[in-house]
């Protein structure tokens, strides 16, 4: 069966976003800080069309995270600050599920990304991201209001965080508001290098 999987990085002090966030200072202007190992990596450069990058453990592990994953879900916060970022081809090369509460239609992009925009909850868009993915695993990608329904609603089989090691001092939580999930988390892996450390836990 496949899974459904959280794949966020966060600050030491568990942030996943700085303030001030808007499609002009996506992140907050922190995903330098955050995201400094991805930028570094080969399979994260090579999505965003830049050339070059290490070819270490980071990379592995930012590799097989593209690659198990057969479909996309988002907010709609997330989803505008990252159109005015990606690059045409987009990272996913997936079909791309974007929650909100406003009807829009489909957005195709090259590369096999087309963002679609679910107004009927959660679930229906994990149905239709499930269904999209067939064998592969269900990528729930952020932001911090999408991933806190996930977890809350118990369709979230697995969380991987890439913890770094800078202080934001302030920001957006993830790991907050999570009232309707079990206390304990099962750690199922844990992957340190010199700019990261990757933590997996698998949730009942
Ligand atoms: N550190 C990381 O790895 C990472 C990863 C992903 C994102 N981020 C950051 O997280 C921030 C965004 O997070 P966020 O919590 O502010 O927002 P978000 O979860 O990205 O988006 C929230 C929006 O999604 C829509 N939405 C969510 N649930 C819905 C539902 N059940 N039904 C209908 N619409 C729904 C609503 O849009 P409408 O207003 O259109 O109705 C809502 O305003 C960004 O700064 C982003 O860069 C960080």
């Amino acid at each position: 069966m496949p899974d459904v999987f959280v794949d966020v990085g966060m600050s030491l002090d568990g942030f996943i976003a700085g303030r001030n966030r808007s499609p002009q200072n996506p992140m907050g202007g922190v995903a330098p800080s955050i995201h400094e190992w991805m930028i570094k990596v080969h399979a994260w450069r090579d999505r965003q069309s830049l050339e070059g990058g290490d070819r270490n453990q980071d990379n592995e592990i930012a590799s097989e995270t593209f690659e198990r994953a057969g479909a996309y879900i988002m907010g709609r916060r997330m989803f505008d600050e990252g159109a005015l970022a990606w690059p045409d081809p987009p990272p996913f090369q997936k079909p791309v599920f974007v929650l909100t509460n406003h009807p829009r239609e489909p957005w195709e992009r090259q590369g096999g990304t087309t963002f679609y925009f679910v107004t009927d909850g959660i679930e229906r868009a994990l149905k239709r991201a499930q269904e999209a993915a067939g064998a592969r695993d269900v990528h729930i990608s952020g932001g911090g209001h999408t991933i806190q329904q996930f977890l809350n609603a118990g369709l979230v089989d697995e969380v991987q965080i890439h913890l770094a090691p800078v202080l934001l001092g302030d920001g957006l939580r993830l790991l907050e508001k999570l009232d309707g999930m079990p206390s304990h988390w099962s750690t199922d892996r844990v992957i340190p290098s010199d700019d990261v450390t990757h933590l997996r836990y698998r949730l009942a």
